[in-house]
């Protein structure tokens, strides 16, 4: 963690603490006291409305003290795997799944450049911060919940015809589910790019969210994973580095096995 705070966050005359504890907290649990010099609350690292409903919070907090590096991570290993593969389509038309506040979406666009670059996230508050902060990034911005889609919903994400599909720090915990992730690896044409990271817990034989399994089974008919490391995907409050896995793929088959209901 770092004593300095970001320029664009000086401005907005909030202060941000970490709590001195050396226990370690689960990510979802994790939290810092916020005030604005009248009073002071706790936010946890994921209440992303309050993150997000602050300009520039979410940046200063996981971005800058915490050292988050993953969008740029898993963007620049996309773009390396797509430049090995020399010049297939004439467009870039991505899904950003799971967009926040933009933060990935411009990093897709400094690294790929996107000819369609589409938003999708279950609040309303990241659609609004996404427009808000960064307001040339996307060429649209859903509030939608793909672990049910309603026909009208599929049939507006697949007009688009995604051939890139990219979801960043957002699956597992209470994020994004298997069944919401499978729903929009569904909406997008075969031959896509897939890339997405995910913490390693979540790919262990103790866990029990579905991921590992949900991958497994994609793996043997439905994507050809073409690059996977490990990282450092950002710091926890009490500095000790956090892996992750980031994982390239192209999409082959539709997948149909879901695991929720
Ligand atoms: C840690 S943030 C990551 C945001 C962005 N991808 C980034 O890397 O900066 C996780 C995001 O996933 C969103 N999210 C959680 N559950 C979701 C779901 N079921 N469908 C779509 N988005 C979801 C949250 O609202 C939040 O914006």
């Amino acid at each position: 963690m770092t004593n300095s705070l970001n320029e664009r966050f000086k401005d907005c005359n909030y202060e941000i603490q970490f709590p001195n504890s050396t226990s370690q907290l689960d990510q979802d649990e994790e939290w810092f006291m916020l005030s604005n010099g009248k009073e002071k609350r706790k936010v946890r690292l994921h209440d992303y409305k309050t993150l997000y409903e602050i300009p520039n919070l979410y940046e200063e907090v996981v971005y800058h003290q915490l050292k988050c590096k993953s969008p740029s991570v898993v963007c620049g290993i996309l773009k390396e795997e797509m430049d090995n593969n020399g010049k297939e389509f004439s467009s870039f038309r991505a899904l950003d799944f799971g967009a926040g506040n933009g933060i990935v979406g411009e990093q897709l666009q400094k690294s790929i450049g996107c000819d369609e670059l589409v938003g999708v996230d279950i609040i309303p508050e990241a659609r609004d911060a996404a427009q808000r902060d960064r307001p040339d990034t996307y060429d649209g911005y859903y509030v939608m919940d793909l672990s049910h889609p309603s026909e009208k919903e599929k049939e507006k994400l697949q007009e688009w015809k995604f051939n890139i599909l990219v979801t960043v720090a957002a699956l597992g915990f209470n994020d994004i589910p298997t069944c919401a992730f499978v729903n929009a690896f569904n909406l997008i044409e075969s031959g896509s790019w897939v890339a997405f990271n995910i913490k390693e817990k979540f790919l262990s034989k103790e866990d029990n969210s579905g991921f590992k399994e949900t991958i497994l089974e994609m793996m043997k008919d439905s994507i050809e994973v073409v690059n996977n490391k490990r990282y450092c995907h950002r710091l926890s409050i009490n500095g000790s580095p956090i892996y992750y896995k980031v994982i390239v793929a192209r999409k082959k088959n539709h997948f149909h096995l879901c695991t929720e209901e």
